[in-house]
Parts: C-alpha cells; structure tokens; sequence
C-alpha cells in the first residue's frame, strides 16, 4: 500500500473514532427524547395536546406530547407512580412490552387511521431516524425500576459507593458541588437541588441521570460507563447525606420538579 493511502486510511479511522466520541449511542438518545424529544431535535415544541392524551388528564399543552408525561419515568404508566396524582390518565406502561421492533416503529410513528394505537408522531415531529433511537431505548434501555427504587421510595443499594460515583467517576460535584447545592432548580425560596429530586422523585432522578438532561450540559452516566446500580447508589447517597435529600425513604412528593413549574408539596405523586 502507498504511504499515502496509508495515510488517508489513518486520516478516516481517526476521524470515525472522533465520530464515535462525539456521537451519542442510539439508544440513549432515545433515553433523552422520551423525556422531552422537541429539546433533543429542533422541532417546534408542540401545541394542543396530544390526540391520546385523555380529556379527563389533568394536563395541558406540549407536555401530553412527552412520552414520560403518558407512561412516566418508571415506565409503567398507570400501574406505576402515575397510577394517582395530577399525571394520572390511566395509560399503561412501555416496561415489558411484548411488541417487536418493527411494531413499535408502526406504533409510534403512524396514525390511528392505519395502526392501532397509533401516535402519529411521524406528523408531529418525530424522523423516522428519533423514531428508530425510541425503539432502540424502548428494547435496551428500559429497566424495572422497583429493582433500584424500594416500597418505602428509598434507592436500594450502596451510599459510600454512590458517594465515590458523585465524586469520582460521575464528576457530579464539578458542576452541582459536592453537596448538590451548586445548581438550584427551584426558587430562592423553595430551592430544588440534587438531594431534593432523589427524594421526591426518584424514577425521574434515576432516568435523568442514566440519560441526561436535555438541552444542558449533564452528561449521561451510562454513556461515561456507569451501571444502572451505580445510578441507583448515587441516589441513596443523595436521598442521605445530601440537602434537600429525605433519608429512609420519601415523605412528601413536589409536583413539577423541573424549573419554572413547580407546584407544592403534596402526598401525591408528581
Ligand atoms: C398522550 C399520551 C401518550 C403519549 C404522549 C405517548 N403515548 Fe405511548 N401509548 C399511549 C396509549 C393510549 C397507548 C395504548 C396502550 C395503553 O392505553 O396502555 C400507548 C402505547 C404505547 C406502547 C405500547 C405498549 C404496549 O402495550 O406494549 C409503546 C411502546 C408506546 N406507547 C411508546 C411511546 C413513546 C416512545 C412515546 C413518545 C414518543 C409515547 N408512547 C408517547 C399514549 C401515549
Ligand atoms: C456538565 C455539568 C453537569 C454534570 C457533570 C452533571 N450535571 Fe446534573 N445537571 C446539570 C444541569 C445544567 C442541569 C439542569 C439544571 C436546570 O434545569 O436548571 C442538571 C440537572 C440535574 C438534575 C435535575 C433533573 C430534573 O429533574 O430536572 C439532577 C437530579 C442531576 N442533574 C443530577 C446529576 C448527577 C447525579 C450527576 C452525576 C452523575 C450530574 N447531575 C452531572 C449539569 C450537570
């Protein structure tokens, strides 16, 4: 071979190994647009509501159009934390889904006209390439969450180990510090920090932090190699040495954790 094809080869190897660093896996930026997918690909954010989304549910605008909004962060719908409370529309889970690929490709993407139980999204801002990133997230990535959230909404695993994930292979601390404080969610008055979401909404902790926040810079923890186990640790060591945090389990649920919307304190899950 010519050193100069040579060289031409190294020049593609190199530049696809920097593709491959800069690319986010298929599946986790699934993760990312079942939380707030208009976030992750420039589409408008929707308006209305979404046409599934039950006259009777107590929300409105573009967050019946999240698929998180429908079949919360535990993925299991009605049967899960969205079973009561302002969320409730009575809507089943993705966790266990018994349909293949190519079904739930159909499912998402087209109509009701054409597939039953059809989203539509494919009319509402979804490319058929999200679409495929969804599937990969709904057939690798969905987990049971009571595996790491126990009855008492207390993380189930290992605090000194989840205190080294914030600090050390996390680098949560570089930007939330090293007691969680740094970021501030909420208000002045009625801060939301790190502590506080682990407590008060573990699934959503828990699906943030494999997946990322949209639209910020907060990496995922399983793109940087962490397990779910290591996920769940950082959150018992957030629910139990960090401000905001309710050690032993949850106490009271916010509703509206996310900036600008928070509601107030109530038993119900938000
Ligand atoms: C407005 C509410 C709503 C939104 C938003 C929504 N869904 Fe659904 N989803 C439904 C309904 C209704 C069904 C039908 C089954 C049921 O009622 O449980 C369903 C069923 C599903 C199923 C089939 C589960 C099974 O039974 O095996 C999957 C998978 C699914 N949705 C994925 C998604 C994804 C991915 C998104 C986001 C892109 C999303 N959904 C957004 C309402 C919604
Ligand atoms: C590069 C900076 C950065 C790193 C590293 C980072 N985060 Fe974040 N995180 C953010 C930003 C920015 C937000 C969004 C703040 C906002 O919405 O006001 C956020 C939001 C959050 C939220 C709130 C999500 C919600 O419910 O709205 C939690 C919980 C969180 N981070 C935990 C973690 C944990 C645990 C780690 C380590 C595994 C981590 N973060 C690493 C920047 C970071």
């Amino acid at each position: 071979m010519s050193s100069r094809r040579k060289t031409q080869l190294t020049f593609v190897a190199a530049s696809m190994a920097l593709l491959a660093i800069g690319a986010v896996a298929a599946e986790l930026r699934g993760g990312l647009l079942y939380d707030k997918w208009w976030v992750i690909n420039g589409s408008p954010e929707p308006t209305g509501e979404h046409p599934l989304y039950p006259p009777e549910g107590q929300k409105t605008g573009s967050t019946t159009f999240r698929c998180k909004e429908c079949h919360g962060w535990d993925y299991k719908g009605a049967d899960g934390a969205y079973g009561s409370g302002s969320h409730f529309t009575g809507i089943g889970g993705v966790f266990g889904t018994t349909l293949s690929a190519g079904e739930l490709f159909d499912l998402i993407k087209n109509s009701p006209d054409t597939t039953a139980n059809g989203h539509d999204f494919g009319n509402i801002g979804l490319s058929d390439v999200d679409i495929l990133d969804l599937v990969d997230f709904l057939l690798i990535e969905i987990i049971d969450t009571d595996l790491h959230i126990g009855p008492n909404y207390n993380f189930i695993g290992d605090e000194a180990q989840g205190d080294w994930n914030f600090n050390h292979q996390g680098m949560c601390w570089t930007c939330h510090g090293a007691d969680g404080t740094a970021i501030n969610f909420g208000t002045p008055e009625d801060p939301v920090w790190v502590g506080t979401v682990a407590s008060h909404n573990p699934w959503e902790f828990l699906h943030k932090v494999r997946f990322g926040q949209p639209g910020t810079g907060m990496p995922s923890w399983i793109a940087g190699g962490g397990s779910d186990q290591g996920a769940a640790d950082i959150g018992l060591h957030a629910q139990n040495n960090l401000p905001g945090g309710v050690p032993g389990g949850l106490l009271v649920f916010k509703d509206g954790l996310e900036g600008g919307d928070l509601g107030a304190w109530s038993t119900s899950v938000p």
